[in-house]
């Protein structure tokens, strides 16, 4: 499908979107958010896809929402829109792994976009911040819950108070990123890793997502309880014994994913 705002690849297992307004820092617009929708959609039915990738450009992941989109809205467009809700959470309902490989700003919106995939990956040129008190506004993609629920209280508060940048190193030492890598090597180790995730079974794979996204929502038993229940059913997969077998008879395993 040809798409104006986003590149789409397929590199074996792995599906790939680049963000691409660089001409607007890959700021958000509707327009893309749909295309991101649909691409990552595509990626969902596609069965030879186990893991996605999510990246911008060397400058910027994406520089937020399209304030100039955004600027003349009233509150009824925003309301009768559903403004947010309408067209952005498409990642929030991807079952396979999502990683947000972030170079350069992730800003407003495009950190927001970023903390709704699986984990984060940053160049060490990655820039994050919530600068949406500079607009007369505030984060509504989720950045007020998601940057507390990773940085804690009083990290999330100064971030969306103040509207200051936190570099990559920082955003590692403060739980907002998995990893740092080096620029140069950057896109290389991300597809490394997205390659890594996608040689699994994708049925273990969404069973860990859906369990890991279940401890955010609920009380330690309760995830527990889950945790266990998806276990056992782990027990009724063909990978299962496929694994288990490959360990004993000291082989690799041949995933059928099912
Ligand atoms: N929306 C629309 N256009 C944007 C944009 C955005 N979020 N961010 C950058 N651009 C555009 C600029 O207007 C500029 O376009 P022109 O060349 O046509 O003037 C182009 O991208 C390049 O940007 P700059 O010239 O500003 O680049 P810079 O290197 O000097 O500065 C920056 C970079 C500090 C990131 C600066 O662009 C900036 O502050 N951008 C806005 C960041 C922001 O406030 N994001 C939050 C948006 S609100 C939001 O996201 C709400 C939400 O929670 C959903």
């Amino acid at each position: 499908m040809p798409y104006k705002n986003i590149i789409v690849e397929t590199h074996d297992s792995v599906g790939l979107v680049q963000l691409n307004r660089p001409e607007a820092l890959n700021a958000l617009s509707t327009e893309l958010m749909m295309e991101l929708g649909e691409a990552l959609a595509a990626f969902e039915k596609d069965i030879a896809i186990r893991s996605i990738v999510i990246t911008g450009n060397e400058k910027a992941f994406a520089a937020g929402a399209d304030i100039k989109e955004m600027k003349d809205k009233t509150y009824m467009d925003a309301y009768t829109q559903d403004f947010i809700t309408s067209n952005w959470e498409a990642v929030m309902t991807c079952r396979k792994p999502v990683i947000a490989a972030v170079s350069g700003y992730a800003l407003g919106g495009g950190c927001e976009l970023a903390m709704m995939c699986d984990f984060i990956l940053a160049s060490d040129t990655a820039q994050f911040g919530q600068p949406e008190v500079n607009l007369g506004i505030l984060p509504g993609a989720g950045g007020t819950q998601r940057l507390t629920r990773l940085l804690g209280k009083s990290k999330a508060m100064e971030m969306c108070l103040t509207g200051r940048t936190m570099k990559a190193e920082e955003a590692e030492r403060s739980g907002l990123v998995s990893r740092v890598i080096e620029s140069d090597q950057f896109m290389e180790e991300v597809m490394k890793t997205a390659r890594k995730i996608a040689s699994k079974s994708l049925p273990a794979l969404m069973m860990v997502k859906e369990c890991v996204n279940r401890a955010l929502e609920t009380s330690l038993s309760e995830g527990l309880l889950f945790e266990r229940r998806q276990f056992h059913s782990s027990f009724a997969t063909q990978d299962q014994k496929e694994g288990m077998a490959a360990f004993a008879e000291k082989r690799k395993p041949e995933w059928n994913h099912k």
